[in-house]
């Protein structure tokens, strides 16, 4: 199999890391991919979002399959144009990718499959959405419609706090686009986590779930992130809930995306509140997270290449998943400054010692190559991933390679998988 991965993070690193273990495997590319991709594919520098240029370039190399990382390359029609040119693609359609597009979207979708969920309004007039929030109450969520890199939700603590981030996003336009409407919904209780599906249109398989660290400060303080590291399996994602989740929202999603004409075929990601009624749906993504995917990869046993095959075939019906036990915990290093405009930064040492590790693994995220140096080049820089037995263990793992890193300008967050070991 000839396969394109397309994206530059960590995330990506850990789905090469995993596709080049493939016996199937006959050659690996990745774009734009980043230093430690190129351990395992050959580096191509086309951007995520150049659609044509992707599709040419699998035409041009015979690639089998093209296996997408990020979201923006599948909302901009990616998978549509591939399978137009003859060429798998491992992720939705742009009609099926609007599970992640847009909020509305997704709520309609949940509402018409029905999916448990935080009941809602979508609205477009800023003094509508106040009388809306003042007649509700809070705590209460704004959101904005669109696409807004993970700063366009708002868990309003008070009704001012609600009122402001309305009049900021409709009337202020602080998101541009993505903030032209916005959907308030009610405040959901509980421990979050993250849900994975493999899904083939039809069939899904569970992947497992994650627990994420949004905020990047410890105790889950600050603003929030893309993730500052995740752990699995969470305890809080017991085999039942996974299961009610599996059979209340992710089946009837697929179901409904079927009725619609356009079934989801890739990775169907369900952020989710674990309330004292069962799990409740908070958003889709269309993609692997990124850092649980870092998590969740070094614990499956059996050949990533086969599965999403399997998925673009419609093929999961019959296909089975085998997991090792272990528990992983996955710890983001960022450059100082992150989630704002890093600060400038010295060369990463260390990275070979943290890989030496037992247990540990090192992804790349925001790294450039200058010479024989790494350097940082964006706000997550690495996953640092440790496995054991429990999570205390792989925590462990993680921290000892971690600390064997040499970057005074980078940071961490020291307390992942707090959540899960103050349960224990
Ligand atoms: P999202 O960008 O939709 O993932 O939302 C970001 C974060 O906001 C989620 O991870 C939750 O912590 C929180 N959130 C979103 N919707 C709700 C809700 N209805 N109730 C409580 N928290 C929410
Ligand atoms: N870590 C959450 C995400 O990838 O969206």
């Amino acid at each position: 199999m000839r396969v394109l991965v397309i994206g530059s993070g960590g995330r990506e690193h850990a789905l090469c890391w995993a596709l080049a273990a493939s016996p199937m495997l006959e050659k690996l590319w990745c774009a734009p991919g980043n230093p430690g991709i190129a351990a395992h594919a050959e580096l191509v520098p086309v951007p995520v979002t150049d659609v044509a240029a992707l599709v040419a370039f699998a035409r041009d190399h015979a690639v089998d399959l093209v296996v997408p990382g990020p979201e923006a390359p599948l909302v901009a029609g990616l998978a549509d144009a591939l399978k137009e040119a003859g060429i798998r693609c491992f992720g939705p359609s742009a009609a099926a990718a609007q599970l992640e597009g847009s909020k509305t979207f997704t709520k309609e979708v949940a509402d018409a499959a029905g999916i448990p969920t935080a009941r809602w309004e979508r609205f477009e007039e800023a003094e509508e959405a106040r009388a809306f929030v003042r007649l509700r109450g809070a705590p209460i969520v704004v959101k904005a419609d669109g696409l807004a890199a993970g700063k366009g939700v708002v868990v309003a603590a008070t009704v001012e706090e609600a009122e402001a981030a309305i009049t900021a996003m409709l009337e202020d336009g602080s998101l541009g686009a993505a903030g032209a409407s916005v959907v308030i919904e009610e405040c959901l209780i509980g421990e979050e986590a993250s849900l994975f599906a493999l899904c083939d249109g039809e069939h899904a398989l569970l992947l497992g779930g994650a627990q994420d660290h949004k905020r990047v400060g410890e105790g889950d303080t600050g603003p929030n992130t893309g993730g500052m590291g995740a752990y699995t399996p969470t305890p809080f994602l017991t085999a039942e809930a996974a299961d009610a989740a599996m059979k209340r929202i992710v089946m009837p999603a697929l179901a409904e995306m079927v009725r619609r004409g356009t079934p989801f075929r890739g990775v169907l990601f369900a952020g989710l509140m674990l309330t004292s009624d069962g799990p409740q749906l908070i958003e889709f993504n269309v993609r692997f997270g990124d850092p649980e995917c870092q998590a969740l990869l070094p614990r499956l046993k059996s050949d990533l290449l086969a599965a999403l095959l399997a998925a673009c075939d419609g093929e999961l019906g019959a296909f089975d998943l085998r997991w090792s036990d272990d528990a992983t915990v996955a710890v983001v290093v960022a450059a100082k400054g992150y989630p704002g405009t890093p600060e400038p930064s010295g060369p990463i040492g260390g990275l070979d010692e943290a890989a030496a590790v037992p247990g540990a693994l090192v992804f790349h995220a925001g790294t450039t190559r200058r010479g024989d140096e790494i350097h940082p080049a964006g706000g997550r820089v690495l996953t640092v991933v440790g496995r054991g037995p429990d999570i205390q263990t792989a925590r462990d793992v993680a921290y000892r390679a971690v600390a064997a890193l040499r970057w005074p300008e980078g940071f961490f967050r020291r307390d992942i998988g707090w959540r899960a070991l103050r349960s224990a």
